[in-house]
């Protein structure tokens, strides 16, 4: 089968032969063109590689909000662009082991068998359809009993942590991930104090919609507590937003309200709401190789590229992590956070988790019929 970028390549220029009269300036063309670029991401100036390498939890304990649209896209964006990536899936659900091709079915080898039986991370690991930078762990159904097993384990929630640890140690260095991306469940429970003790940073999606940030306070209540008892190096680094759709002013509201209290860690980038980004998974696609030309696509790019470039200002003695020996085992009674399950919104005042932004209440929307349509 002919590689569709070479197909639109081949097409534009017998179109410009034919002096077919194309409109190079039109919204077609356009997007035929951002197609190529994105196709042929190879021919361009790749992404600059992280100071080290970043594991990078995905989480919102909110369901649809984009965790694994986000997850899947950005780990193809950093692949396409050069740099090797590992994609973790930690929801029983395995929509990201769909979007990326890879099976997922019981019996699969999986991160179920990574965190509850004995195998290492690199029996479990599979190659992708959409570059051979991407790999990816899938998560089949067995992972749905994993909350529960996992609490007679010794350490259960270092499990994921020592399972990366180990696999990046058995690689030698130019075959190491620049990053690990986790996909989380929409929950708080064992699998996401999994993702959090592995990170060293969160990224958080968030959806312009009414109710976005609501239970956001309890995601960061949960991440001071992992910071405090577990895992000292983890921070929220990044927040995405996502599934913006510009005719609403509702998501103009909600964009300029995470942007207020949380400043810098917002990329500037926006995933705008596009169908071809909902569509693409039905393919076992990202949104990169199903419609590259899309405005998903290309949003999805550039959001990739800043995270990308934030990266390379990190420094690699301070991580405490991943070159270095594996951390020594918790204490018998390490204190467990109380991780529990959504129970609405947060009733009080966000912690302070970040020195640089605003303490202080998240103003959530609170009426939204006139502002949608
Ligand atoms: N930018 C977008 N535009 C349109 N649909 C989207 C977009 N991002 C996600 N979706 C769709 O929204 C639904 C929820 O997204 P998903 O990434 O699965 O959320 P989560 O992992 O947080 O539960 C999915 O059907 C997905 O295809
Ligand atoms: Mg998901």
């Amino acid at each position: 089968m002919s590689d569709p970028g070479q197909r639109l390549r081949s097409s534009l220029t017998a179109d410009a032969a034919a002096g077919s009269g194309a409109d190079f300036d039109s919204p077609i063309a356009m997007e035929a063109l951002r197609a190529t670029r994105v196709l042929h991401a190879a021919d361009q100036e790749p992404f600059p590689a992280p100071g080290r390498i970043r594991v990078i939890t995905v989480a919102n304990q909110k369901g649809g909000v984009g965790k694994t649209t986000s997850t899947v896209n950005l780990g193809v964006a950093l692949a396409l662009y050069g740099l090797r990536a590992l994609v973790i899936d930690l929801d029983p659900q395995g929509n990201t082991s769909t979007a990326l091709g890879v099976d997922h079915t019981v019996g699969t080898p999986s991160i179920y068998d990574a965190l509850v039986g004995d195998s290492s991370l690199a029996d479990v690991v599979h190659p992708t359809t959409a570059s051979p930078l991407l790999r990816c762990v899938p998560a089949t159904i067995d992972l749905a009993g994993a909350e529960i097993e996992l609490v007679s384990v010794v350490a259960r929630e270092y499990r994921l942590r020592r399972a990366i640890e180990g696999y990046v140690h058995s690689l030698p260095e130019e075959q190491r991930p620049h990053y690990v991306l986790i996909d989380c469940p929409p929950s708080l429970g064992l699998l996401t104090l999994n993702a959090l003790v592995a990170g060293d940073e969160v990224l958080i999606p968030i959806q312009c919609e009414y109710y976005a940030l609501e239970g956001l306070g309890q995601l960061l209540n949960n991440i001071e507590l992992v910071r405090a008892h577990l895992n000292p190096g983890i921070a929220v680094r990044t927040i995405l937003l996502t599934m913006y759709d510009a005719r609403t002013k509702l998501a103009d509201q909600v964009a300029e309200e995470v942007r207020s209290h949380f400043g810098d860690l917002v990329l500037k980038t926006v995933i705008p709401r596009n169908v071809r980004v909902s569509e693409a998974p039905g393919y076992g696609q990202s949104v990169l190789t199903y419609d590259p030309g899309s405005r998903g696509s290309t949003s999805y790019v550039e959001a990739a590229r800043e995270l990308a470039e934030r990266g390379v200002h990190l420094v690699p003695e301070s991580d405490p992590r991943p070159m270095g020996p594996p951390p020594p085992p918790p204490p018998a009674t390490a204190p467990m956070p109380a991780i529990r399950p959504s129970s609405g919104p947060p009733s009080g005042p966000l912690p302070r988790a970040f020195p640089e932004s605003d303490a202080g209440v998240l103003p959530v929307p609170t009426s939204v019929d006139e502002e949608t349509r």
